[in-house]
């Protein structure tokens, strides 16, 4: 890859501004020098014009599930796709859920996730690990699997019978994670309670999708929440609330967080720009279906998600990206089609790798909700302080990996199925308009997507050993 030298751009980081040129050198930044301080052109291999742009680090979503195994299908997007479109959409490094599904071991699920990540992914990616069933031997492997550097692991309160621990499980594991200084990702929503209100929502013949946002009250994600909190407190473990929809759950986690506790949490972009009302229109909310689900725009979930984003009372932008196609997927099969006369057999997931950066860029930054550096600290900066991977990820500075987008803040894109590269078959967000755009990508120096031609191949990313959180109190 030689020298490379990034010219005539602002690099934004998460607390600075600067005209800057950016020299890389292999995969990592070697230097960074006011323009007309240096001749680094003198023997650069290649130059990359940043002209008018703004040059800000590769984005890191924190939530992917690629090739899920759900409800009789997986996620449409394997590691080689969704890595892909991740690159498309400026994001330069992904953790996915390994998965341990009951009857199994961590390490087991583990070792298959590293299998179908090996070789295939185009961008670098680390694993959380999804503990579907806590005993004795999970909790001696969370040990091995920190090693690995799989330094997070995932519970639910959610999903009964699938990936549901109940709260001695969580409290063990929990325990465990304080122990050994990981942090305890949570799907925080009362399940038990749920499937109640399913079961009496089907037995009133209420199968729509919508009927899949109305049992799912934001008041059992608020419980949840609070309940996590104080497992968590009991523990001494770290926690990190994922996929947060309701304001009942940013309220725990803002109680917990003005007490001194170690409690984070992310949102998704389906959080930030969507609602309840697309749930609706018969089956064709199906492609809306995921869990916690979108929320009633009038009970305000979503301005205060935003806000708290603004005060760092959330500190991620993830996706919870999790796609399965509206009609036939070529190897998958029937997706979200599984579901037609009963909602709660749709596989619950929606796309959003590719176009998460601009979306938050765009309801963020465009609208006067947040800095630029700001969305750079949630998109990138603080997703990886939170897991470990400041400040090789997450940053440009002197040598961190070359992960660089060129960032131009007044382009225009249409977000549609037509131009995705994400593997499904719509977009949730189809025709909105958005300002600001990914121009150019980076990944380790090497050049992914530049004039809307991508260059990237499945095997350039590599799998990431991550350390320990770099944000505990
Ligand atoms: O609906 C969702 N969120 N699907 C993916 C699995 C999960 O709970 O994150
Ligand atoms: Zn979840
Ligand atoms: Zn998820």
């Amino acid at each position: 890859m030689g020298r490379t030298v990034i010219t005539g751009g602002t690099v934004v980081t998460a607390t600075e501004n600067m005209t800057a040129d950016v020299l890389i050198d292999g995969s990592t930044v070697a230097a960074l020098a006011a323009p007309d301080a240096h001749n680094w052109a003198e023997g650069a291999d290649r130059i990359v014009d940043a002209s008018g742009l703004l040059v800000i680090p590769g984005g890191i979503d924190v939530h992917t599930h690629m090739e899920l195994p759900f409800g009789g299908t997986y996620s449409s997007d394997t590691f080689e796709t969704g890595s892909r479109a991740a690159a498309w959409g400026g994001t330069t490094t992904i953790i996915d859920f390994a998965v341990q599904v009951k009857g199994q071991t961590a390490l087991e699920g583990y070792e298959a996730w590293m299998e179908k990540a090996e070789g295939n992914c185009a961008i670098d990616y680390g694993f959380h690990m999804i503990t579907g069933d806590i005993n004795d031997q999970t909790l001696k492997e969370m040990d091995i699997l920190m090693d690995e550097g799989v330094t997070s692991f995932k519970l639910f309160m959610a999903y009964p019978g699938v990936f549901y621990s109940d709260d001695g499980e969580i409290l063990r594991a929990m325990q465990k994670a304080a122990e050994i200084g990981a942090v305890i990702c949570m799907h925080a929503e009362n399940g038990i309670a749920i499937d109640v209100l399913v079961e009496q929502a089907l037995a009133r013949g209420e199968t729509d999708p919508i009927y899949h946002g109305i049992v799912r009250r934001s008041i059992l994600e608020g419980e949840a929440t609070n309940r996590a909190i104080a497992l968590a407190d009991v523990s001494g473990a770290p926690l990190y609330i994922v996929h947060m929809s309701a304001q009942e759950s940013l309220d725990a986690v803002i109680a917990a967080r003005d007490l001194g506790k170690n409690v984070f949490a992310e949102t998704c972009p389906q959080y930030l720009f969507l609602d309840l009302d697309n749930l609706g229109n018969g089956f064709d909310g199906a492609k809306y279906v995921a869990s916690p689900p979108l929320r009633d725009r009038a009970e305000g979930h979503q301005e205060r998600l935003w806000r708290g984003l603004a005060t760092n009372d959330l500190q991620v932008v993830s996706t919870d990206h999790c796609p399965f196609c509206m009609g036939d997927h070529h190897t998958f099969g029937t997706q979200k089609q599984l579901g037609v006369g009963d909602f709660t057999k749709i596989p619950n997931g929606m796309p959003g790798v590719e176009p998460r950066m601009e979306l938050i860029h765009h309801g963020g930054v465009g609208e006067g909700r947040i800095s630029m550096n700001r969305f750079v600290e949630i998109t990138a900066t603080n997703p990886a302080k939170m897991f470990g991977m400041h400040p090789k990820k997450g940053t440009i500075a002197v040598g961190a990996d070359a992960d660089i987008v060129l960032w131009d803040p007044t382009g225009k894109r249409t977000m549609s199925v037509e131009t995705h590269h994400m593997d499904v078959d719509y977009s949730a967000y189809e025709g909105l308009e958005v300002t600001g755009t990914v121009e150019t990508v980076l990944s380790k120096g090497k050049v992914m997507v530049e004039n809307g031609e991508y260059h990237g191949k499945a095997g350039d990313g590599a799998y990431i050993k991550r350390g320990t959180s770099q944000m505990l109190i």
